[in-house]
């Protein structure tokens, strides 16, 4: 549908700003429209209006956000969880609630879906918001320097727009279930003060246009791809007690695309034999059909494989479930936060089934219990011109055991076992901005990726191969033992040989009587890591986050102070500047 935008009368009673405004609103209305989207609040007519605005890589606060719109929705609101990449659809002004929910990624950057409306948002074109109420609330993790950088920006943001916070924001660590259900709890005790009717809207019509079906729109994260599993390989030789693989997935007929340095989501299926156990438990006739999140109806066996998670369990499942079952236990510790946590520890949702049997009327009500099974991402491990058309990654499968079973990765476990040959799996690209080769190809690159943070080190060293980059590449590697650990060997092997990785550094940990890391191995080579990064060179670190990239950094800053004469002060300017100038990045989890 064509959609002419009106012009503004010059006479119209607007400031400079409020025009920009209107303009700006006006041709986003328009494009929202002729792409059938959702144009200003389909609140019905005196339903008092939420809307929950969600910025997430991973789907944590997108998770949250359609949990809490169900909830507002349940309890008499028009309720919508909106992506920030839907932003077009939204018009700000018009909200009475806006309810931020936003991770941060890179480092203190926005979740990719989040880019384009910060950028609007925060620029001087954005509109007033002096009768929007808000509060945010942010997810991040506490290892990373720029703790929940997006959501105090956003939340400074509303506030400077003239918008009214309902309630004080909340920034949650990794665990950040317990936190989101207090903000949730003191959102709503507000709203209860404030009273629903000064949310109520008079809005009755939805923006127009039928909402595209899902065969139209590309491949992507709305859309996943699936992809088939082409070829797999064992990367830990026996005897190593690990078990990583080299996963590979076929793209054709995708329009994927993807660049070195990009992750892929991946949705996992659960494990075949865990949903079995846990249907033969269950109270009821599980011969039935349920209602997906999707809006699609399945047999609950299937759902229980591909839409629900069935591994850790949220204190706020545990109320949930407690109001199911008399147990006299869990009515005992509900209440005590720290008896919820010890207990819950190492549990999944079988355990609780075996521990405190409840009382499920049917399928829909045991699925409604549960949290939705999200995408895993991985580094992706190829180049896209040395393998057009597919996608490589090294995935390193998590087995653990706790109170007496074996629990199993899910994501990983599929990857590596549970995924036949020619299967298809569910993806969709995650381009991780901040990960990138140097724009020049005659910069050194010096790479620090040990177990399986060496997968985009694979992919960087073969796209600098098949560009013919001029500059230097030097590979940190490490892992337990040599003789079975050392992954793509051959291949490294083949690309020193041709002049492309011109330094290999390796830390076997357990190969003799003392540990040795990655960052042992730049501290033994200090002065040479210092000339490189003095010459130009950047610095790439992958892998674990909480351990090994701290470590890795302290070497850093310890060789940085040393040899560029430096106090501690001077050092972490240093540091701080490569950040700055994209020469030191890390993409760690
Ligand atoms: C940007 C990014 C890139 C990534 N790249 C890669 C990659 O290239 N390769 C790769 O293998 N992974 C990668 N990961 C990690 C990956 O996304 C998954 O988190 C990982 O595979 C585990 O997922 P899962 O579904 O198998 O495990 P889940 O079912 O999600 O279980 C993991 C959970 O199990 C628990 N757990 C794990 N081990 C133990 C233990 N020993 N004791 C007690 N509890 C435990 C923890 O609660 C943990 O959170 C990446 C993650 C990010 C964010
Ligand atoms: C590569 C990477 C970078 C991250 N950077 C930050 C950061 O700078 N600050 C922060 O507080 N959290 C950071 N996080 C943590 C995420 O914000 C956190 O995991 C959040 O729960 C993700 O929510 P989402 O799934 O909605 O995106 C980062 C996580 C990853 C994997």
């Amino acid at each position: 549908m064509a959609i002419t935008i009106p012009e503004i009368p010059e006479d119209a009673p607007f400031s400079a700003e409020q025009r920009q405004w209107l303009k700006t609103y006006l041709k986003e209305l328009a494009k929202s429209i002729s792409s059938g989207a959702q144009a200003i609040p389909a609140g019905a007519a005196g339903k008092p209006r939420a809307l929950f605005l969600y910025g997430s890589q991973s789907g944590n606060a997108q998770a949250l956000s359609e949990g809490f719109a169900e909830r507002f929705a349940e309890n008499g609101w028009s309720a919508d969880a909106v992506d920030m990449e839907d932003h077009a659809t939204v018009n700000l002004g018009m909200e009475p609630l806006v309810l931020t929910i936003t991770s941060t990624w890179g480092e203190g950057d926005p979740p990719d879906n989040a880019i384009e409306f910060w950028e609007k948002f925060s620029a001087e074109g954005q509109g007033r918001l002096e009768n929007t109420r808000f509060s945010v609330l942010s997810l991040g993790d506490t290892n990373y320097a720029d703790f929940c950088e997006m959501g105090k920006r956003f939340d400074t943001r509303f506030e400077a727009l003239g918008a009214k916070r309902i309630a004080t924001r909340v920034d949650c660590d990794v665990d950040y279930e317990d936190l989101a259900e207090e903000w949730f709890s003191a959102v709503s005790k507000k709203l209860e003060e404030i009273g629903k009717e000064v949310f109520t809207t008079t809005v009755t019509t939805s923006g127009g246009g039928t909402v595209e079906s899902l065969e139209n729109i590309p491949f992507g994260k709305k859309r996943p791809f699936p992809a088939p599993m082409t070829a797999r390989k064992k990367l830990n030789l026996s005897p190593s007690d690990r078990d990583t693989r080299h996963v590979e997935l076929k793209l054709d007929g995708s329009d994927l695309e993807y660049e070195v340095g990009d992750a892929i989501a991946t949705f996992p299926k659960n494990d075949a034999a865990l949903v079995d156990e846990i249907l033969s438990i269950l109270p009821f006739n599980t011969s039935v059909s349920v209602t997906v999140p999707d809006g699609s109806k399945k047999p609950l066996r299937d759902a229980l494989r591909e839409d629900y998670s069935i591994r850790s369990i949220p204190k706020s499942l545990l109320k949930k479930w407690k109001a199911l079952t008399s147990h006299p236990y869990l009515n005992a510790v509900i209440e005590d936060d720290k008896s919820v946590t010890e207990l819950l520890e190492g549990k999944e949702v079988v355990d609780l089934l075996y521990e405190f049997p409840a009382d499920f009327k049917s399928g829909q009500d045991f699925v409604n219990l549960l949290r939705r099974l999200q995408p895993r991402l991985y580094s992706i491990a190829s180049s896209p011109k040395k393998h057009p058309g597919e996608v490589h990654l090294t995935v390193a499968k998590v087995t653990y055991e706790s109170h007496g079973r074996v629990r199993k990765g899910v994501c990983s476990t599929f990857l590596c076992e549970g995924l036949e040959e020619d299967e298809e799996i569910r993806v969709f690209m995650q381009p991780t901005k901040h990960f990138r080769l140097p724009e020049d190809p005659s910069k050194d690159v010096i790479m620090v990726g040990p177990g399986t943070g060496i997968a985009p080190f694979r992919a960087f060293l073969e796209e600098r191969e098949v560009t013919e980059a001029p500059g230097r590449n030097w590979l940190f590697f490490g892992n337990p033992h040599e003789e079975t650990d050392y992954f793509y060997k051959d291949e490294f092997d083949e690309m020193q040989k041709n002049g492309v990785l011109s330094r290999i550094d390796v830390a076997w940990s357990r190969d003799q009587g003392y540990k040795i890391y990655v960052q042992d191995k730049i501290r033994e080579f200090s002065e040479e890591v210092w000339n490189w990064i003095d010459g130009g060179a950047h610095f790439y670190v992958c892998g674990d986050a909480n351990y090994m990239a701290p470590d890795v950094e302290k070497a850093l800053f310890e060789l940085i102070r040393k040899y560029g004469n430096l106090n501690d002060e001077g050092a972490a300017d240093y540091i701080k500047r490569l950040k700055d100038e994209h020469r030191y990045q890390r993409d760690v989890y």
